[in-house]
């Protein structure tokens, strides 16, 4: 009607002609428009009358057909007919009053995710089957975040054979992953649980040669200690990639757990070096060798190797949190990309995790 008339002040569509596309075809129309809709609503006492008031009418009339049937002399309950009533699909979904969406996979490796609200009705995902395995969990202030993800780690640590890398601010996973036999790496200037940055792994698969890796992330390392707008400078960088791939050179020959090298022993050498840049450094590094931000001088004494890693970061502190936070970010980095070559699933559950987007280095 719309289109055939340049302008339609008014348009009344009666409730019969309603359809559910009617809304649709408002909006397809090319011309610009405005659609009021006014819906009257009826005093629920009104419409019970009038809906009897119907009834009324309708067996009145169907006394008047069987008076009408008794006179002409044939039996009156010769009036109840079969009728059939064609409907579309979209009159027919009226009788249907509920729309729900289930998910429900089969797969070996399907986790339970609750009941749908609408159909009650088991989730089963298998997050690997899904388009995108990732997923955030949202809700209010103790709504059961945190417990959604420490139920989804326990189904998944029984069902699937994936490793479990938790990134907990909160300190609140500790008791489930030690009931799980998992490591719990607690990180602050006080810990005495030790992981060396400066562990080196040798059955990295992937092309990379596992020492040009390992200097790439010292390098990163010493570009966030030394820090400055512009970073290292290429001298510097040079002379730490110098220092990097002589304090493996014991390692290497002989590669036994306690050679690993530790901070300390890159700051001896760069120490041992002639230019003045790497004395620059060595004093940048110091407050984290033999300072008060020693966490990280030491062999790891703890099992970062295990199916299930707990990293505690609630007592990092602001000093030790950049630094920290990179040494967390490597280690899960390495642990992908071992397994990743080994076509082996790594779940990364990071909780509270709009506290890292506040630092650049975690964001
Ligand atoms: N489905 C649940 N059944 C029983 N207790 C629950 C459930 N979900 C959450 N809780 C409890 O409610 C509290 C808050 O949950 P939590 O997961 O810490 O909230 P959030 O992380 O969303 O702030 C916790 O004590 C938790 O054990
Ligand atoms: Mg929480």
């Amino acid at each position: 009607m719309g289109k055939k008339y340049g302008a339609v002040s008014f348009l009344q569509i009666l409730a019969p002609e309603l359809n559910d596309r009617l809304q649709d075809d408002f909006l397809d129309m090319e011309s610009s428009l405005i659609v009021s809709m006014h819906i009257q609503s009826v005093d629920q006492v009104k419409a019970i009358k009038t809906v009897k008031r119907k009834i009324t009418d309708l067996d009145r009339s169907k006394i008047e057909e069987q008076k009408k049937a008794v006179r002409a002399g044939y039996d009156m309950d010769i009036n109840q007919i079969e009728i059939q009533r064609g409907l579309t699909t979209s009159s027919t979904a009226i009788f249907v009053p509920f729309t729900t969406q289930e998910l429900f996979q089969n797969g070996k490796e399907a986790l339970y995710y609750g009941i749908n609200a609408l159909s009650n009705n088991l989730i089963m995902v298998d997050r690997k089957l899904l388009k995108n395995p990732n997923g955030l969990i949202l809700g209010t202030p103790g709504s059961g975040k945190s417990f959604s993800a420490k139920r989804e780690i326990a189904n998944c640590f029984l069902l699937t054979s994936d490793d479990v890398i938790i990134c907990d601010p909160e300190a609140e996973y500790a008791p489930l992953v030690e009931r799980l036999h998992g490591q719990v790496i607690k990180i602050s200037p006080t810990s005495t649980n030790y992981i060396n940055p400066m562990d080196l792994n040798l059955d990295y698969s992937d092309d990379e040669s596992p020492l040009s890796l390992k200097s790439d992330f010292i390098l990163s390392l010493c570009e966030l200690i030394v820090g400055g707008k512009e970073g290292l400078q290429p001298v510097q960088k040079t002379i730490i990639d110098r220092c990097v791939r002589l304090v493996y050179q014991t390692y290497l020959n002989d590669p036994r757990p306690e050679n690993m090298p530790i901070l300390e022993d890159l700051y001896n050498l760069l120490r041992e070096q002639e230019e003045k840049e790497a004395q620059y450094i060595a004093t940048a590094l110091e407050i984290y060798v033999t300072g008060s931000l020693n966490v990280f001088n030491h062999q790891s004494n703890v099992d970062i190797n295990n199916r299930m890693v707990c990293y505690d970061i609630k007592e990092l502190g602001k000093q030790l949190k950049k630094i920290g936070m990179l040494v967390v970010q490597d280690q899960v980095w390495n642990r992908v990309t071992i397994n990743r070559a080994a076509h082996k699933s790594t779940r990364y559950y990071i909780d509270e995790m709009h506290l890292l987007l506040k630092e650049e280095q975690t964001a």
